[in-house]
Parts: structure tokens; sequence; C-alpha cells
């Protein structure tokens, strides 16, 4: 590793900032040495606000209906071939139940967007959890909607919500999705959230198909000004039934990298190792957490859904019980020298 690069990782961690001909240099070079530097520096800074623990989020992936067509999208309505399936509210309570058991103190409300749910279904579930378990934090994962919508399920008790970006720049957006998406209403959506008091989580795909390393500078940017909570991202993975099913998977190097970046441009970022990353590499979650990652977001769906909700090839997981999972998760972070705390995680900005 030469000097100059190794300044770059230290200019970073001490300004939270580089030039764009910086951040070009750090995402293209190639040396072992200076990769594990900047994993080194990341988690330097990590520890430094969180220590060694690790967050779990308890993923309840609910509904595989969709009414968009994202060209990346195992579970896109055009996917003809996706076996879909909803959970009943009861079957969601049943879920945070126990997942609570299992010692999660946040659960995430994942689905495509599914207009069954509507404004009035989702506030009776978001308020039954809370009823059920108050020291529980709630994350929604459920897409774009209106400013109201967002404005009455934070209402009624929805603490956090994850809507990744996916790119910030409208051509890669455009070419990632159908005419009939709009990426200012996207962002749209993102100030709202941020308006009206959520914490808030963005992200993009790795190695997604057209993107380039301006590309991602371009997302790095938009993380920069934006500042949220949480930052979800992991490579693109194809799924077979899909426009994208022969573009090119995203590599754990780049996912990798990223996360540094990201954790030293954000030292208080909560930053999953996620799934994504642990289906393209065995190692991937650990590797992730070892580059700067503090949160894991094991799935709590019931077994019989679980390989139905594929939004990409090969994903992991999909044959395990939930408390499998947290076992083999325990050990595997145990590992790394790192260890899952019991708590609700929040950012902390929002911690009361
Ligand atoms: N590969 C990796 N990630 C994907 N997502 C959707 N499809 C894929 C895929 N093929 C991500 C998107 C979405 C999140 C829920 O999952 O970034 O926002
Ligand atoms: Fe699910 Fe290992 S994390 S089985």
């Amino acid at each position: 590793m030469t000097e100059e690069m190794k300044a770059l990782v230290d200019k970073l961690e001490q300004t939270g900032n580089l030039e764009d001909s910086e951040f070009k240099a750090v995402l293209t070079y190639e040396d072992p040495e200076f990769n594990s530097y900047l994993n080194e520096r990341a988690r330097a800074v990590r520890e430094k606000h969180y220590g060694k623990d690790v967050y779990l989020r308890g993923l309840v992936e609910f509904t595989n209906y969709c009414k968009n067509n994202c060209l990346y999208c195992g579970i896109r309505a055009g996917n003809t071939n996706a076996e879909r399936y909803r959970l009943t509210e009861d079957e969601i309570l049943e879920c945070a139940d126990e997942g609570y058991d299992l010692g999660f103190r946040t659960l995430v409300l994942q689905g495509g967007e599914d207009p069954f749910y509507t404004d009035e279904v989702l506030v009776r579930i978001v308020k039954g959890i809370k009823e059920r378990h108050p020291d529980c934090a709630v994350t929604l994962s459920i897409g774009e909607r209106s400013k109201e919508s967002y404005q009455m399920l934070h209402d009624a008790g929805a603490d956090r919500y994850l809507l990744r970006h996916e790119t910030a720049s409208k051509e890669h957006y455009e070419k990632l999705h159908p005419e009939n998406m709009s990426f200012d209403n996207r962002m749209r959506c993102l100030k709202d959230l941020r308006d009206i008091g959520y914490q808030v989580g963005c992200g993009m795909m790795i190695g997604s198909p057209y993107q380039t390393t301006d590309d991602l500078i371009k997302d790095l940017r938009f993380i920069q000004e934006f500042k949220p909570e949480m930052l979800g991202t992991g490579p693109f993975i194809p799924h077979h039934d899909t426009p994208f099913k022969d573009e090119k998977q995203g590599t754990t190097e780049m996912t990798v990298r990223i996360l540094s970046v990201i954790r030293l441009m954000l030292p208080t970022v909560l930053l999953p190792a996620t799934t994504a990353l642990g289906t393209v590499d065995p190692m991937g979650r650990e590797k992730g957490i070892l580059a700067g990652a503090n949160v894991l977001m094991p799935n709590l769906s019931p077994s019989g859904v679980r390989k139905k909700y594929l939004l990409y090839d090969n994903k992991i997981c999909t044959g395990d019980e939930a408390a499998e999972c947290i076992k083999c998760l325990a050990g595997r972070v145990q590992r790394t020298g790192y260890r899952i705390v019991q708590s609700r995680g929040d950012h902390v900005d929002f911690v009361k």
C-alpha cells in the first residue's frame, strides 16, 4: 500500500469526506494490505461508538405481492412464476411474539408494495405489536407511500423506516426500473420520512447492472448529505425469472469496501451485514462485521413462506427456523470477536 493511499483512509476517518477523485482511488485500488487497513480503521470507528455490540433485527417478510416491476427483483409483479403469499394479521402478531421470546427488540415488517395492506390494516398491526411489546422498536420496509400514510404509521408507533434509494443517479435509476417508477418520488418519500421523525434507512445494491464507479460516488455523496440513521447495502444477485437473469452479481470485495467507507463517513450509522452478502460468500456476514457493520437481520418469517420471499437466487437461511439462525449467528459473531446484544439498538441521536 502506498503512503498516499493510506493517507486517504486517514483523511476519510478524520474528516468524513474525500474529493471525488480520491473516492475513486479508494474504490478502485486493488491491494489486500490497503483493504485490511480500510477495514481496520472502520472497526476502530465503530468500536468507539458501539463497542463490540452487534444488534439483531427480526425480519418478518409478510407479503410477496408487489405492484412494482423493478427489473432486478424476484418478486416483481411481472414474475408470474413467483408463488404469492400474504400473512394474516394474526400470523404477523404471532411472528412478533415469537421474535420477542427469542430476544429480538426490533421487528422489521418488510413486504412488497401490496395494496391489500391499507393504512388501516397496517396501523392495526403496528399498534398490535406495540401494545404487546412496548419495549420493541418497529421498523417498516414497505416501499413508497404518501406522506399522510407515513405519518399515520408513525403516529401508530412505528419507529423506523427502511427505503433503499437503490441508486442516487437518476439515469441509473431509470435503467433499473420501469417507466412508471420515479426517482423523484423515491427521493420525496425519503424526505417525508425524515421530516416526520422516523429513524430512516436508505441504501443501494453493489454491482447492479449498469452501475459505474461514478454512480457509487454519487451514492456516497447522497448518503453524506442525507445522513441516514441506517444504511442497507448488499451485492446485487441475479434472479432467474427477471430481465437481469444473465447479469453479473456484485462482489464481496466491493461490498465490504463500501461498508468500511460508509462507516468512516457516518461513524454512528446502523449498518447491517446483509443476507445478500452472506449469500454471495459463506463468510460474507463475518467479513461485513469485520469491515464496520454492526447489525444483522435474521429472518423471522414462518418457515412455510421462507422460500417464497426470493428477491434473488440462492438466498441463505430459507430452510432454517429462526431459533437455529440465531444460534448460528451467535457463533459466527462470537468468532469475529464481537457479540450479539439484546437491545433495541437505536441510533445514538434517538436514544431517549
Ligand atoms: N439482488 C440483491 N438485492 C436485491 N434487492 C432486490 N432485488 C435484489 C437482487 N436481485 C434489494 C433492493 C431492495 C431490498 C429489499 O432488496 O435493494 O430495496
Ligand atoms: Fe441462518 Fe446460519 S444464520 S442458519
